[in-house]
């Protein structure tokens, strides 16, 4: 019964995280796919072949239902995917739409036309590739009209936190939010649309103002899957196991996941 997460390297462990809290009893088999990373500079037929290979071996370890808990996969490649690759047994999800529909004030599935929302001033901090796609905006147009959304591609941070250089990190986040108030003084809401960005939240609100409500992804995804898994427990994989697969080097990578995840974090070679 697990269910498989996929991220280009470690952000998704924050999204892991949630979803352990939230549901405990359920197996879950995280691939990181380090080698890699960043996606955020390559171009969509990349992002799709290695997203593709990802969510197979996932597939292999017995989970039916994969997250895909990176923007930039699920900006670049995750349309394609369901158009014409996953087979029907199978379900891969993305993490934009809980974000979408918490900004909106939408329940899941509620498929009205578009209408006026509360917040009118976004920002969106995500990578490249997840910013030109333009899919964040995309999707928010089938659910809100009137909304302003300014992007901010973050170059650099996903790097810095991959390399576990905090400084380097805190730095260019803050200069990324200064690059952003220039185009939007006074942004509303800001969107974490990166699963690395969590990691950095405390010096993207400190550098927004406590005034600016930033969303971030965990819990909303992890409250989403939950949520989706009472209506289809079908979806529940045969796998049995919790495990960390990555591509990198397995000792470097669990040193770094132990140091964001302040608990032990073993990852062996995907
Ligand atoms: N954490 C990922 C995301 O949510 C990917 C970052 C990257 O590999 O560039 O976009």
């Amino acid at each position: 019964m697990a269910v498989g997460i996929f991220d280009s390297g470690l952000g998704g462990l924050t999204v892991l995280d949630a979803v352990a809290e939230r549901l405990p009893d359920v197996p879950l088999v995280y691939f990181g796919d380090s080698a890699h990373a960043p996606y955020g500079v390559r171009d969509a037929d990349d992002i799709f072949n290695l997203t593709t290979a990802a969510v197979e071996r996932l597939w292999d370890e017995g989970c039916n239902l994969v997250i895909l808990a990176c923007n930039t996969a699920s900006a670049a490649a995750l349309r394609r995917m369901q158009e014409s690759w996953i087979p029907s047994d199978k379900r891969v999800l993305g993490v934009f739409v809980p974000l979408i529909e918490a900004l909106t004030e939408r329940q899941w599935g509620d498929n009205s036309p578009p209408r006026e929302v509360a917040v009118k001033h976004v920002a969106l901090f995500a990578t490249p590739a997840t910013v030109s796609s333009r899919a964040f905006q995309r999707e928010l147009a089938f659910r809100a009209i009137g909304v302003d959304v300014e992007a901010q591609a973050c170059g650099g941070v996903v790097d810095a936190i991959e390399d576990g250089d905090m400084i380097l990190a805190d730095a260019l986040v803050r200069s990324h939010v200064d690059a952003l108030k220039r185009k939007m003084p006074v942004p509303e809401a800001a969107i974490l649309g990166c699963t690395h960005y969590p990691l950095m939240q405390q010096v993207f609100q400190d550098a927004l103002g406590a005034d600016v409500n930033v969303y971030s992804q965990a819990s909303l995804v992890a409250e989403s899957l939950a949520d989706y898994l009472d209506r289809h427990p079908n979806m529940l994989g045969s796998g049995t196991r919790s495990c960390f697969l990555t591509t990198g080097d397995p000792a470097r990578v669990s040193t770094r996941a132990t140091q964001f995840l302040r608990r032990k974090i073993e990852f062996e070679a995907a």
